[in-house]
């Protein structure tokens, strides 16, 4: 049987502490040889270039394909696109537009390739993978089983990142606090829902203060995602009690971090400075995200 990463939620708890085990382990060969693509539908930094060092640390080689090239669904079918690559590659990791791609996927040839979600509208697993880390490295010595009770506030557009972060966390026993207006809080059922996961905790709050209090990490992400450039008018003006600010953090835990998964748009959803100080550990969330593929993808190859 094939593994997939579409959704934290659909692996569970055991799966990912699995996961973050491959993580931190010595890369081994275990692609030998073998091809990964890649496939972009919006762009990327981060994800494109770690999932490519991923890839490369296992033995394997990397093909990046773009919405140009493919099309899915305009110059040929999904399922089509599953089909070939499927004749190709033994794994397909893919950033797309519609979360629904992952399912036909998985229905058409997820016997013969491994699907990993490189980020949708409804979930970023293989970013709460590599968050977990982080914080595992900074308050548990590396152990994500340790991360149980710790508290993380996210604050700003509850969408993506702040899914597949919630899930991860609630999955391994911590206790997540969502800060949003009404419009942008948590979304009810569909794909990667923190709700339906029985560990840890979750509250939703409508007040970025009431969300940090006493918060060991505070977390934030883009107002502003791929494909909604078109509302950045009102989600500036929604939002903008929901910056993370010096002000902000001052009611958080003496010792909080901050989080971010990148790109930052400084003087949006975090002030200019906060992410360049000490309390900052984005640049160990863009490491991390190596390390996190390469788990996810020898946790797909090995117990498959
Ligand atoms: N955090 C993240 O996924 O960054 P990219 O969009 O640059 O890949
Ligand atoms: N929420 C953001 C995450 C970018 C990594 C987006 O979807 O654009």
């Amino acid at each position: 049987m094939n593994r997939h990463v579409v959704t934290l939620e659909e692996l569970g708890g055991r799966e990912l502490a699995q996961i973050c085990a491959y993580a931190l382990d010595a890369p081994r060969d275990v692609l030998q040889g073998q091809g990964v693509a890649l496939v972009f539908e919006q762009p990327s930094l981060r994800t494109r270039s770690s999932s490519a060092l991923a890839v490369r640390s296992l033995g394997g080689w990397p093909m990046f394909l773009t919405d140009d090239e493919i099309g899915l669904d305009q110059r040929e079918s999904v399922e089509d696109v599953g089909r070939t690559l499927a004749e190709y590659y033994a794994f397909c990791a893919l950033r797309v537009r519609d979360h629904g791609v992952f399912g036909r996927l998985v229905e058409t040839v997820g016997d013969r390739l491994g699907v990993v979600n490189l980020l949708s509208r409804a979930a970023h697993p293989t970013q709460a993978v590599a968050d977990v880390l982080t914080m595992a490295e900074h308050f548990t010595s590396g152990r994500v089983e340790d991360l149980a009770g710790l508290r993380v506030a996210y604050v700003g557009d509850v969408t993506n990142v702040a899914r597949s972060l919630a899930v991860a966390l609630r999955l391994l026993g911590a206790d997540v606090v969502l800060g949003a207006p009404d419009a942008y809080q948590l979304g009810e059922g569909g794909p990667e829902d923190p709700r339906r996961i029985a560990h840890g905790s979750l509250r939703l709050v409508g007040s970025a203060r009431e969300a940090v209090a006493g918060a060991h990490v505070v977390y934030t992400d883009s107002w502003i995602s791929m494909g909604l450039e078109a509302e950045r008018g009102e989600r500036l003006e929604a939002l903008r009690d929901f910056q993370v600010s010096e002000d902000l953090l001052a009611g958080a835990d003496p010792a909080a971090v901050v989080m971010h998964c990148l790109p930052a748009h400084r003087g949006e959803e975090v002030d200019p400075q906060v992410l360049d100080t000490p309390r900052s550990l984005v640049w160990r969330q863009v490491a991390h995200r190596v390390s996190a593929m390469r788990g996810a993808l020898r946790w797909m190859k090995e117990t498959s």
